[in-house]
């Protein structure tokens, strides 16, 4: 703090808090004038979940400005000095000078020209000496004003409380600003001020929620000095842009400055309610800086004293508010599942999100156009909605569809607004979405849900999954070069690997699928794909994370839900590998997820059926070209070929037809240090321990498979010690092994990704 004071114009007064958190009560007519009205506006005329305010309802609400814009709020309490926050005027660790600021009065909206609204000029700009950080404390600042404040009806200073001011907790107080209505989502314009009703939460009550770890660990400790307004349930809140301002409470037809908006998590999330700089006990330090101006700000004393002092604990239980989202009693049955009927078309798959927002795919509504911009023109009236449990269908009042929407794009997506709000019970209900930062651990569990428009969907049409590795996910389907996304950073990919075996009769096709995921017993919205091939499920899905912030700007209201487990511990390879190994235009190859999943722990491993009751293991080395054992496939001395079947992707976990019985010995794998596993070999045959190695034939299988990806080991000799004994230390020894008897077998139908 002692740097501000080396600052060359700065008309700063760093002062100690003398007695701050002590009770004054005992002199209470020290440097009180009488002779200013407070706390009373003329009887006449963002906050996150509030509303407009009246003009004149809230005389003493200061705009505070800085290169142009408004910044923060601030309270007038005596003509010549404003109450705020100092986080407001400290931007890394260094003050700003008074002369940049300036305050506003008599605002209501801040668009055009300011009727009736004045300004000044800040003269000094005074602090605790002990601020540092808002989460630290000591959050308020006051500044004196060049000149002194023309007070009339739209301009009024509010109340001070004295030190022995009790505010009850469960009070409901109000307060008023212009900052963000919802997290990073600005008041839009005519930027009229905003209320919001907050109850006051008592100090038990507030740590106990802070208490409790949200995403990535964060808990917080509330210290003294500090008080907290909101709802255990969030949704009503200050935002970025209201700091400074005033949280007042009534007393006997007087309002009471309670609380000055210091800081949060997030905006209006559940079980974080905002913090504010608890004005009361600053009654003497604020008094210290005021004395001598006249008239300084009032200290009325308290009218109806609290019959229930917020230091009674017991009191206060310490409850915390469930999600108010994702809630499915049997899984399959998605109580938000929507399906919009649009006349002409199959009916399209999405989810609900709020009371009147539905979520689907874009490609759904505007699917003639490559590009999706103009709604203007549809024909909202003929569609309806049906959702869980309503007889009725809701008909449709607005579509808006994303920016960037186009088919099978990562912003493939649209908003459908209701015309009239449903009540949402057990179903319909909204299912969860997940904020930006939000982690889904490897191992989530997960269902596939549909989405979109599809050929005949089964209303089984919900595959079990498990979310896989998010490196191993990134490496496949990330772009070359990219770095993996660490936790707290939305990933590019989510992975699920399939519990069951996909059923014959799970064919959806020409369709999308949404991935769901359960945290806690709560369903998130993980992510989506419109366009799947054939019968497969994706294998891949666009996170929905990254549309946090679109989502919540079109519903106002849409359940975007803090991460509910988050319990990684250091031992998370997960945020080691930060870079992919080499890979091939079909993805990385040899990359093995962890063991999540029976279904894929081999992913490269086939099995080959050959007429007469054969099977051998082959290893798909392209799309479309599968290495095998020669012996298992044509019969010694035989030129006869073979009926031939190759399954993919179930490699270990089918059970073999009756009869059937592996012929050919496993390949060798090695693992390299980065990751990626190497065929070394191929079991000699009538050996399940003797290898041929497959270098040697590395020529002949890069001239026949022009795609196949060879690992340059030259550069890692280094084999990872998972790898078999088998693996050689140096690959000079891979060399001198007997000569590989392998054929390659193409596929007749071309392999597509999934
Ligand atoms: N620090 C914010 C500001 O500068 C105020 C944040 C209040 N946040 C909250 N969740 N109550 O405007």
């Amino acid at each position: 703090m002692s740097q501000h004071l080396l600052l060359p114009v700065v008309i700063l007064v760093v002062s100690p808090i003398p007695g701050a958190f002590q009770d004054s009560a005992a002199s209470p007519t020290q440097g009180e004038f009488e002779d200013l009205d407070c706390g009373r506006p003329e009887p006449s005329s963002r906050i996150v979940g509030g509303s407009d305010a009246h003009p004149g309802t809230w005389p003493w609400q200061v705009s505070l400005h800085h290169g142009g814009g408004h910044i923060c709020g601030g309270s007038l309490i005596a003509p010549s000095w404003v109450l705020s926050a100092a986080h407001c005027f400290v931007t890394n660790g260094t003050l700003e000078p008074a002369e940049e600021w300036s305050v506003l009065l008599g605002v209501h909206s801040q668009d055009g020209p300011l009727e009736g609204a004045h300004e000044r000029a800040v003269a000094a700009i005074v602090m605790p000496v002990n601020y540092s950080r808002a989460e630290l404390g000591y959050d308020l600042a006051l500044l004196r004003l060049d000149s002194p404040a023309r007070l009339g009806p739209s301009v009024r200073p509010v109340c001070l409380p004295r030190a022995s001011h009790l505010f009850a907790h469960g009070t409901t107080c109000w307060a008023t600003g212009w900052g963000d209505v919802q997290e990073a989502d600005p008041l839009p314009l005519p930027w009229v001020l905003q209320e919001v009703e907050l109850k006051l939460l008592g100090e038990a009550a507030c740590q106990c929620l802070y208490s409790r770890p949200g995403p990535f660990n964060l808990t917080f400790q509330l210290l003294p000095g500090m008080l907290c307004a909101g709802y255990p349930e969030g949704r009503r809140d200050t935002c970025q842009g209201d700091s400074g301002g005033p949280l007042v409470c009534e007393d006997g037809g007087r309002w009471f400055q309670a609380g000055i908006t210091s800081f949060g998590i997030g905006c209006g999330r559940r079980n974080r309610p905002g913090v504010f700089t608890a004005v009361a006990p600053y009654e003497s330090w604020i008094r210290e800086h005021v004395k001598g101006s006249e008239p300084g700000p009032a200290f009325p004393s308290q009218l109806q004293k609290p019959q229930s002092g917020p230091w009674e604990p017991g009191e206060e239980n310490c409850s915390f508010a469930q999600p108010e989202c994702g809630k499915a009693p049997r899984p399959g049955t998605w109580p938000w599942e929507a399906q919009v009927m649009v006349p002409g078309s199959r009916p399209c798959y999405g989810a609900l999100v709020s009371d009147s927002w539905v979520l689907a795919p874009a490609s759904c509504f505007l699917d003639q156009q490559p590009r999706i911009s103009d709604s203007s023109s549809v024909a909202l009236e003929t569609w309806r909605v049906l959702l869980p449990s309503r007889r009725e269908e809701e008909r449709v009042a607005r579509l808006v569809p994303h920016a960037n929407a186009s088919r099978d794009s990562a912003s493939d997506l649209a908003l459908l607004q209701l015309r009239t709000r449903v009540n949402l019970t057990a179903a319909p209900s909204a299912v969860c979405l997940p904020h930006r930062e939000h982690y889904f651990l490897p191992g989530s569990r997960c269902r596939l849900a549909r989405w979109g428009r599809g050929e005949s969907a089964p209303a089984s049409a919900q595959l079990e999954a498990q979310l896989l590795n998010s490196w191993w996910c990134h490496c496949l389907y990330g772009r070359q070069g990219e770095s993996v996304p660490p936790p707290g950073h939305p990933p590019h990919w989510l992975c699920p690997a399939y519990q069951e075996e996909e059923e014959a009769g799970l064919c959806w096709k020409d369709s999308g699928w949404s991935l769901l995921c359960r945290e806690e017993g709560t369903w998130f919205l993980a992510g989506y794909r419109t366009l799947s091939n054939a019968c497969l499920p994706p294998r891949a899905f666009y996170p929905l994370q990254t549309h946090g912030l679109w989502i919540s700007h079109v519903t106002q209201g849409a359940y975007l839900e803090d991460q509910l487990t988050w319990d990684w511990g250091p031992e998370g390879e997960e945020t080691e590998k930060q870079t992919c190994p080499p890979r091939t235009e079909h993805g990385a190859c040899g990359l093995k997820p962890k063991a999540t999943a029976a279904g894929v722990l081999w992913p490269w491993l086939t099995e080959v059926h050959v007429t007469g009751d054969r099977v051998c293991t082959g290893i798909l080395v392209a799309p479309g070209w599968v290495l095998a054992a020669t012996h298992c496939v044509l019969r010694l001395g035989s030129t006869i070929v073979p009926h031939i079947e190759v399954y993919l992707g179930r490699a270990g976990v089918s059970t073999l037809p009756q009869g059937h019985q592996v012929t050919s010995a496993p390949p060798l794998l090695c693992q390299t240090e980065g990751g990626p596993w190497v065929l070394m070999g191929m079991a000699v045959r009538g050996s399940r321990e003797l290898f041929a190695a497959v270098d040697p034939e590395a020529t002949w299988i890069s001239q026949t498979v022009g795609e196949a990806h060879f690992l340059h080991l030259s550069g890692s000799p280094y084999w990872h010690p998972e790898g078999s004994d088998h693996c050689p230390q140096n690959l000079a020894g891979a060399a001198s092994s007997p000569k590989v008897a392998a054929l390659l077998l193409l596929l007749s139908v071309p392999l597509i990704r999934g």
